[in-house]
């Protein structure tokens, strides 16, 4: 096949091969814990899969206004006001497929061929490929565990050029868990604006947060900032929904129209019945209740696997504060011998654990941190329990 060169360059994802290889395991009778997943293991809310179910029977079946329907806009426009404190339009809000394709979206719209993307690593998996597949050139922003894996401006100010035009930024973080504090966020909304760079903003963790943390919003900041950043978010990850496929995002109208218009050439609108049921998740008042008995569920496992990990000798993490993921730290078993097999980085300790131990973890490799694996604790506790308990005999037996 002559694929083109932009489809040449798309890297397939890590975290689905080690999804596929579990499953291949589990397909062959094998007892498999998987700790690989990016979604929650609950089940949709009954009152949201009611509004989904009420509007097939009263045939809301047909396009929708491709950014979405005006209800939905309003009830955005609503949530946003209460949950990050920012009023905005409804011409300054688009819904899609997910909040992926509304970073597609803003991607496709902000770059030229060339352009810089900053994304802090480690990173969520999509965002590298997505600035490639839009023309951009993502540049990684190093962050460190001792610093709770956060961007500083330190970091990212000699990676700055005259290129670069966007930064991402995403609290709660994937795969690390930080949660960034107003002040972290001020020190980057000043470097931003100095240097005349677009933020895209995803929040789609925002409603897990932990420990008494709360989360705030780069746009929250004040205007000048607000008027140069895109927040992203979506239903997949706050109500259990990720097969419904519905994001948005919140921006410039500028960029909203542009995003807008390439989506409805693309996609057209996102699934009418998904946007009534998120209409749904954003306006009954259960919702609330709904997700903060989620987030208490989370927070118990977070707290267990965390202190196990730190349990296990040779393995350590630190306590995240939001999401639904642990960075473990694995760097001190490299070198290591698992029968002939050593322990070489995160690869080689994954394929490791899942052939010997029957445990999926993903290889921090494809965060770009090869010290760390990530394990998802959007699993019940029995299983973190029985995959703790492999995870440190597959670590007793390294020699
Ligand atoms: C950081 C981050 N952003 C965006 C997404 C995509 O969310 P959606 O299901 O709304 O497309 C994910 C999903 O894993 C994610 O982890």
């Amino acid at each position: 096949m002559n694929l083109s060169q932009k489809a040449r360059s798309i890297s397939p994802s890590p975290t689905l091969a080690v999804d596929a290889k579990a499953k291949q395991l589990k397909s062959e009778g094998h007892d498999v814990i998987g700790f690989g997943a990016g979604e929650p293991d609950f089940d949709t809310p009954d009152f949201i899969k009611s509004a989904a179910i009420d509007a097939i029977n009263q045939g809301f079946t047909k396009y929708t206004p491709v950014g979405g329907i005006p209800e939905l806009k309003k009830a955005i426009v609503d949530t946003l006001k209460e949950d990050i404190g920012v009023a905005y339009e409804p011409n300054q809000i688009i819904v899609s497929n997910g909040a992926k394709q509304c970073i597609f979206n803003a991607l496709y719209c902000l770059c030229d061929p060339g352009d810089e993307v900053l994304i802090p690593s480690p990173y969520w998996v999509s965002y590298p490929e997505i600035v490639k597949l839009c023309g951009g050139t993502p540049v990684f922003v190093p962050t460190l565990e001792s610093q709770d894996f956060k961007l500083k401006a330190e970091n990212i100010k000699p990676l700055i050029t005259k290129k670069t035009k966007v930064l991402i930024i995403n609290s709660p973080n994937n795969p690390t868990g930080s949660v960034y504090s107003r002040e972290d966020l001020e020190e980057i909304a000043k470097l931003a604006l100095e240097y005349d760079i677009f933020v895209i903003s995803d929040e789609i963790y925002d409603k897990l947060v932990y420990d008494g943390e709360t989360h705030v919003s780069i746009a929250s900041l004040n205007s000048e900032i607000c008027n140069k950043t895109l927040v992203v978010n979506g239903v997949s990850k706050a109500y259990a929904m990720t097969g419904w496929r519905i994001g948005y995002a919140a921006g410039p109208k500028e960029l909203i129209k542009a995003m807008t218009d390439l989506q409805g050439h693309a996609t057209s609108n996102a699934n009418s019945i998904a946007q009534k049921a998120t209409l749904e998740a954003l306006t009954n008042p259960a919702r609330k209740q709904a997700v903060e008995e989620m987030a208490q569920e989370f927070s118990k496992r977070r707290q267990y696997m965390v202190e196990r990990i730190n349990k296990i000798k040779g393995l350590s993490c630190r306590m995240p504060k939001g999401a639904f993921y642990v960075m473990m730290n694995i760097s001190e078993t490299f070198g290591k011998y698992i029968g002939d097999k050593v322990i070489k980085d995160s690869t080689t300790f994954a394929e490791a654990l899942l052939e010997k131990y029957k445990v999926a973890v993903v290889p921090g490799i494809a965060f770009g941190a090869d010290e760390y694996v990530r394990l998802s604790y959007a699993t019940s506790m029995e299983n973190i329990q029985r995959g703790l308990d492999r995870i440190e005999q597959f670590v007793n037996e390294l020699s």
